[in-house]
């Protein structure tokens, strides 16, 4: 028997197009023999959708014709259900809706917010049904930049130097927020929303008045604001980590090509200044330029970060060498990567077919194991009286201990 997967893509990001790319280079890749590939298109609004239409990029140009080709579809948040429903009651004498596919297992290839964040994982991990890649804690944690760099600082794990803030806190006290950045880290700095991607919302500031301007706009994206202290003299260096926490490999190394001072949303999927879209037409060097020893310390590295935030399935660290003293340091995690770092496992003498493979096995392997676990307590405290004795007044008084 086939294994039916759902691929579920699009969503509402700033990188829905790049998840879409994403999206169908992984459907190429699995192995027809073994699986039922079921695509679920997840529209800017949040409406999901499948059909054979959403196999060709050419579809997308227009959106709603795209829409109007396919079905639309939901799950329900039912542990154990794991079927793909029809939205809508066709027909008379329907009463509930038609189940479109049985899911065997969900492959997540969406990027950044409502996808990369763990809020679709917590979905799945509702319903239960084995998914590929971090779950909802490690997701959550890898996409807020502050949460990560919190957490690897305190593991050891070198970060650069940082101040973050609220929205309503740079409302409140921007001239606070400008000496803590100033005394702190001085000029100059990186200003990021905490939770977006593809370089969206990001920029560099060489003053107060930049400063300014660079917050204000990282705020339209975010409610959480992070500054970094700004490496000038930087290397940027990629590198994936496939497995799980446990047990796991690092790839090949490559190095990403900037056109200006930041690696952009063109440098990343449209070969610098050049038009043609995809990630494939990123430039960069792989392997990157760097020696053996640099390559190792940064291979342990990224698998010792893709460790201690609990990842899982495939993920891309990306470290920067700050060329002036030769220091690395981890500037971000993304544990759902663009396309799915499928060059980087090639290079390394994976294909594109095998890492499919290996991810569909993984999620199999942590359904079994979270399923050993248990998640009920056999005490019943309503039938033993538990909160007979002070009768409501108990209760009145608060839960003790929760
Ligand atoms: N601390 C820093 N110093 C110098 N350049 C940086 C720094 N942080 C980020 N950059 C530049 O900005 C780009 C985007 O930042 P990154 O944190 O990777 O955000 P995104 O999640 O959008 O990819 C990086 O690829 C790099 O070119
Ligand atoms: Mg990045």
């Amino acid at each position: 028997m086939k294994t039916n997967i759902a691929i579920f893509f699009g969503g509402k990001s700033v990188e829905h197009e790049i998840s879409v790319i994403s999206a169908l280079q992984a459907i190429n890749a699995l192995d027809a023999e073994k699986y039922n590939v079921i695509p679920v298109y997840i529209s800017k609004q949040g409406r999901w959708f499948t059909g054979d239409a959403l196999l060709n990029m050419q579809n997308y140009r227009d959106l709603k014709a795209l829409e109007s080709k396919c079905t639309e579809v939901f799950m329900r948040p039912e542990y154990g259900d794991y079927n793909l429903y029809g939205a809508e009651l066709k027909g008379m004498f329907r009463k509930s809706n038609p189940v479109i596919a049985e899911l065997h297992v969900a492959i997540p290839v969406l990027h950044g917010t409502n996808g990369e964040d763990g809020i679709f994982e917590g979905l799945l991990e509702t319903i239960g049904i084995p998914f590929a890649g971090c779950n909802t804690m490690s997701s959550a944690n890898g996409m807020d930049k502050i949460n990560m760099k919190m957490i690897l600082r305190s593991e050891g794990i070198p970060v650069v130097d940082y101040v973050w803030f609220t929205d309503k806190q740079w409302i409140s006290d921007r001239e606070g927020i400008i000496n803590k950045v100033e005394t702190e880290l001085g000029y100059p700095v990186i200003v990021k929303p905490a939770n977006l991607g593809s370089s969206v919302g990001i920029g560099k500031a060489t003053d107060r008045d930049s400063l300014v301007a660079k917050i204000d706009n990282a705020e339209k994206f975010s409610q959480r604001i992070i500054v970094e202290h700004c490496i000038e003299q930087l290397k940027e260096i990629n590198c994936s980590v496939l497995g799980d926490a446990d047990d796991h490999i690092s790839s090949v190394c490559e190095e990403p090509i900037k056109t200006g001072d930041i690696l952009s949303y063109e440098d990343k999927y449209m070969g610098g200044s050049k038009t043609t879209a995809g990630m494939q037409a990123s430039d960069k060097r792989i392997p990157a330029e760097i020696s053996n020893l640099q390559t190792k310390r940064i291979q342990d590295m990224v698998g010792e970060t893709f460790r201690v935030l609990s990842c899982h399935g495939v993920s891309r660290v990306d470290v920067m060498i700050d060329e002036k003293d030769g220091n690395v340091y981890v500037n971000e995690i993304n544990t759902i990567p663009g396309s799915l770092s499928f060059y980087l496992w090639e290079a390394s003498g994976i294909s594109f077919t095998e890492l499919m493979d290996k991810l569909v096995q993984l999620a199999f392997k942590r359904k079994r194991e979270t399923d050993r676990k248990t998640f009920t307590y056999d005490h019943n405290i309503f039938a033993m009286g538990g909160t007979g004795k002070g009768g409501t007044k108990s209760l009145k008084g608060g839960l003790k201990g929760k």
